[in-house]
């Protein structure tokens, strides 16, 4: 059915067109008779899989950035994955950067974009999760970043406070770290500034984990840039800080091979282009955590081949997003089917 869809959403501005469809899904997911009727259409079989002490229904995931503001959840649990990540949030409101900031590359089956973190912000996202009753069994991850205004020596803070106000709602918590459109943000995925960030967050995770007497998971995303000792040296301290997880990756600043007239367009490029390098980063990283924290792949999912390798190598459980705009939502039931 995507497939005589597709056309007509691919003639609306990339934004519109996402809109369009989140506000869909939203609708979808408030009335119980067409949530229902989304999730019988779309239900994958059951593929239980563990990670950071949770249950997933199974291992495929909406990766972060779809639903910023965590408007659509109950929609989006009802399209079957395992679990939605919502976000990013930061602590307070801004619009992020001017539009247009996404672009199709369909040539090359890929989204530039440079959003920079457009967030209602903590407040307005909190009070929505505590109004709405989450119905249909998957996980929800929160993933949490700094605002453009806040200064890195400052970024500590913001973290800290979006762990506390996100606590309550979310069965595991990101930081993220890696994305390429908040100038600076990616800086503090070095040595000594995501020591001291990730110290901070582990005790503050912890008086967590007392008030609320349960387990708040925290994961760390990075992007597919890093040189290979920079990677190593990220791995090591989100191993001795204590982090139940590692997300790779966040999208590329890499432009190597594209065919479409878009390729100039700044910004993170996601979709097929980012594949090798995300399983590349996914490889290493796996061989460094040798076992000890659960590794989430994102990063070119399209298929559920590339999905199926990911999970060969070594990924507990995979993201997708620019998958779902090339494929539509049918691309989770086909992937987790095909397990
Ligand atoms: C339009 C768009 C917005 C995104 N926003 C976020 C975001 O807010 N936070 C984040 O961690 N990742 C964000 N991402 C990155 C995705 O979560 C994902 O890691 C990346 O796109 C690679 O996966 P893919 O190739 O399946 O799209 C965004 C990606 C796209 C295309």
């Amino acid at each position: 059915m995507y497939k005589s869809i597709r056309p007509l959403l691919f003639r609306l501005d990339p934004e519109a067109a996402h809109q369009l469809t989140l506000t869909v899904i939203r609708y979808a997911g408030i009335f119980p008779l067409s949530r229902w009727i989304v999730s019988q259409l779309f239900r994958p079989p059951l593929k239980p899989v563990q990670a950071f002490g949770l249950t997933f229904r199974n291992p495929v995931g909406l990766a972060a950035g779809y639903d910023k503001d965590a408007v659509a959840i109950n929609g989006l649990f009802a399209l079957g994955f395992g679990h939605v990540e919502v976000g990013t949030i930061t602590p307070r409101p801004q619009p992020g950067n001017p539009k247009p900031r996404i672009f199709r590359l369909v040539e090359d089956e890929a989204v530039i974009n440079r959003m920079g973190f457009p967030s209602r912000g903590s407040e307005y996202v909190q009070k929505r999760l505590s109004h709405i009753r989450r119905v249909g069994g998957a996980i929800l991850g929160i993933n949490i970043g700094k605002n453009k205004e806040t200064p890195n020596e400052e970024a500590v803070l913001d973290y800290l406070v979006l762990l506390q106000d996100f606590a309550p709602h979310a069965d595991y918590l990101v930081i993220n770290i890696s994305s390429p459109n908040t100038v600076g943000l990616r800086q503090l995925q070095g040595h000594d500034a995501l020591s001291g960030l990730l110290t901070q967050l582990h005790a503050q995770r912890q008086l967590e984990e007392q008030k609320l007497g349960k387990r708040l998971p925290l994961l760390v995303k990075l992007a597919p840039d890093l040189a290979e000792s920079e990677l190593d040296d990220a791995i090591e301290v989100i191993l001795q800080t204590r982090m139940d997880g590692v997300i790779a990756t966040n999208t590329t600043l890499a432009r190597e091979g594209l065919r479409s007239t878009r390729r100039g367009e700044t910004g993170g490029l996601s979709g097929s282009p980012l594949a090798a390098r995300s399983e590349a980063v996914l490889s290493q990283i796996i061989r460094r955590v040798d076992g000890k924290i659960p590794v989430v792949s994102s990063g070119g999912i399209m298929s559920p081949d590339d999905a199926k390798r990911r999970l060969a190598l070594g990924a507990s459980l995979v993201q997708v997003y620019t998958g779902l705009v090339y494929a539509g939502p049918g691309l989770v039931k086909q992937i987790v089917s095909s397990l």
